[in-house]
């Protein structure tokens, strides 16, 4: 195993106040987006979709890695250069999502297991030679009257896991994201509990495939309630939750846990995430960032709609949410910013912050 690489590669990617930025909608997903913001949905229009991001001035000071899609990867601006050298170029790593998505469950009504395993060592050699060194597996656990199901969650956990350890045998650092849904009316109490039970069996899962732990990036959903539940809970509650949570399942040795948004507002999810760096500054084991995908591209998709001629401010807005959410990891970032044209926003310190 690659290990010297591994730990390299991860330590990069939760480098100082950098995030990832998700960008790996498969084509359903992505055209769904599209359809909501009124934007036509082809492969060009996706494209320069892609390239309105990938060559947003500066980007390099926000992310450390960028995951792109299958579709993406062999993409090229309109000038004819590849994204993941343009990526490359601004010092952010290429990573790549590389699950088939999430299928029903056979014999499970209302529960969804990942695909991808099958010819999944062919389609890693393949992306490291392009320039991937990092990928990215999201199981779906979802919460109802009678899920998640214990042989929802170890069926998806082992999944994760054998994925892992493929991705490490090929150089590639694994994202393991094993997501709790937001959908539905559940309390926080429920999400915490549900997700503590899901993370318990990933490692347990994780360990047993022989996974190195200092090789792999968690990405978790924060602790919260339903999106449907009518008690939202306040943001240090959430912060306090989420990583009391993590406290309890993630070994030490993780470097580095970067969360999913799923479906809070862009404000909400930075506004979390700088409420667990105000509450436990110095006194977290792993480094904590954000590899968001909605909570920093929405607002720069429905600005853009489709036409060049707003190109350059779908850019500013997408570099503003990248950036706030470098200041939440900080620790410094106050709902002000949001209104501000151009807040100030300290250039990052490369000092990793725990
Ligand atoms: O797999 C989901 C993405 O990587 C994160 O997307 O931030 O919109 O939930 P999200």
């Amino acid at each position: 195993m690659k290990t010297e690489e591994l730990i390299s590669t991860a330590t990069a990617l939760m480098a100082g106040d950098k995030g990832l930025l998700a960008m790996d909608e498969s084509t359903g997903t992505c055209n769904k987006r599209f359809a909501e913001a009124g934007i036509p949905q082809t492969v060009e229009y996706r494209r320069a979709y892609r390239e309105l991001i990938v060559t947003t001035p500066n980007l390099g000071n926000c992310l450390s890695g960028a995951i792109l899609y299958d579709e993406t990867i062999y993409q090229s601006t309109k000038k004819g250069m590849l994204f993941i050298d343009i990526l490359k170029k601004a010092g952010i790593i290429p990573g790549i999502k590389v699950d088939e998505g999430a299928v029903n469950m056979a014999g499970f009504p209302g529960e969804k297991v990942t695909e991808g395993l099958d010819g999944l060592r062919q389609r890693l050699e393949k992306y490291y030679d392009l320039g991937a060194r990092f990928a990215k597996w999201r199981a779906v656990i979802i919460i109802n009257e009678d899920t998640p199901t214990k042989a929802n969650i170890e069926a998806n956990m082992h999944l994760l896991a054998r994925y892992a350890g493929l991705c490490q045998e090929n150089g590639i650092v694994p994202i393991v994201e094993p997501e709790v849904l937001m959908d539905g009316d559940h309390s926080i109490k429920r999400c915490q509990k549900v997700t503590e039970k899901v993370l318990k069996a990933l490692f347990k899962q994780l360990e047993k495939q022989r996974v190195d732990l200092r090789g792999i990036i968690l990405k978790p959903n924060m602790v919260l309630p339903g999106l449907k539940n009518t008690k939202q809970a306040s943001i240090n509650k959430v912060a306090k939750a989420t990583v009391n949570t993590l406290l309890k399942c993630v070994p030490p040795i993780v470097p580095g846990i970067a969360f999913l948004s799923g479906g809070q507002s862009p404000e909400l999810a930075t506004a979390h995430l700088n409420a667990m760096h105000v509450n436990y500054k110095g006194k977290l084991p792993w480094a904590l960032t954000f590899s968001f995908a909605r909570a920093i591209q929405q607002p720069a998709m429905d600005l853009w709609k489709g036409d060049d001629k707003n190109v350059k401010a779908a850019q500013k807005v997408l570099y503003k949410r990248a950036s706030l959410n470098n200041a939440a990891r900080r620790g410094e970032y106050t709902p002000d910013m949001e209104q501000e044209e151009n807040p100030k926003l300290t250039v990052m310190s490369q000092k990793v912050i725990g």
